[in-house]
């Protein structure tokens, strides 16, 4: 095998790897683990299927909306700029400044509310961790199916509970949102929040998706001519 063949079968091999390892992570990892049900019987929780679409520049712009409402007053994603919002999601700059820009004043910066963690954890009992890479460490669908279910539970500080995340120190910070809405379109809102929250974990994950596709498929068309070239080259040695 010469180096231009090795170094694409390792770039195809590459692609091909981390389109798998895409599809794994999407189906949620280790599930949504269990809650006990009315009759106190443990029982599985599946999670929720997140609809991630990263075409869909309306769903990640509303999701950066509510993104920068109700989350970062808490949370961080350190390894987002503000930029790369308004570039990848189409939001112009000047919108960008003057609606999503709630943790600094300079479109350059990363989101980073800049709260001190121990003082956090001193008033929710954990400090909320950075998000940017949250749907990669737990899985978009484990993220999606937890933030829909939060639930009335007087005996928590904050009256709620979690039905993934047993005895969560967060509040149900959407639960207004909930109230407001009917059952569809709360899931609706969630689902461009979580698919947000995927396209901060990994931006270029769509464009990676049709790159490894095609180099796939340029590695079916090479070979051809590989296959007639090396019958060619040994019809004489034979
Ligand atoms: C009032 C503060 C606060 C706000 C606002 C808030 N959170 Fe949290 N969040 C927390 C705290 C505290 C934790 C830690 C929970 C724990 O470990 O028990 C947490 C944990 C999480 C986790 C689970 C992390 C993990 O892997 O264990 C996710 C996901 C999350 N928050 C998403 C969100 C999203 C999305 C929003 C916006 C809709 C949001 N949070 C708004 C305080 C907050």
């Amino acid at each position: 095998m010469n180096t231009l063949t090795k170094s694409l079968t390792g770039l195809g091999l590459g692609a091909a790897l981390s389109l798998t390892a895409g599809t794994a992570l999407a189906a949620g990892g280790g599930g949504c683990g269990t809650f006990t049900n009315a009759e106190g019987v443990d029982e599985h929780l599946a999670c929720l299927e997140a609809p991630i679409d990263f075409t869909n520049k309306g769903s990640l712009q509303n999701g950066a909306k509510i993104f920068m409402n109700y989350c970062v007053g808490c949370h961080s994603a350190k390894y987002v700029r503000h930029s790369r919002i308004a570039q990848d999601l189409e939001i112009p700059p000047e919108l960008l400044e003057k609606y999503l820009l709630v943790t600094s004043d300079q479109i350059g910066d990363h989101i980073d509310p800049e709260i001190d963690p121990e003082l956090q954890a001193s008033w929710f009992g954990a400090a909320p961790p950075d998000l940017s890479l949250e749907t990669r460490l737990r899985g978009e669908d484990w993220v999606y199916t937890y933030l829909l279910t939060f639930y009335e539970d007087p005996s928590r500080p904050w009256g709620a509970n979690n039905l993934v995340l047993h005895n969560a120190a967060m509040p149900h910070v959407l639960h207004n949102m909930e109230e407001e809405l009917s059952e569809e379109e709360f899931h609706s809102e969630v689902g461009d929040l979580v698919n947000f929250m995927a396209w901060m974990g990994e931006p270029a994950r769509h464009d990676r998706q049709v790159i490894g596709f095609f180099v796939i498929l340029f590695l079916l068309v090479l070979l051809i001519p590989v296959y007639l070239l090396n019958k060619e080259f040994w019809k004489d040695v034979k």
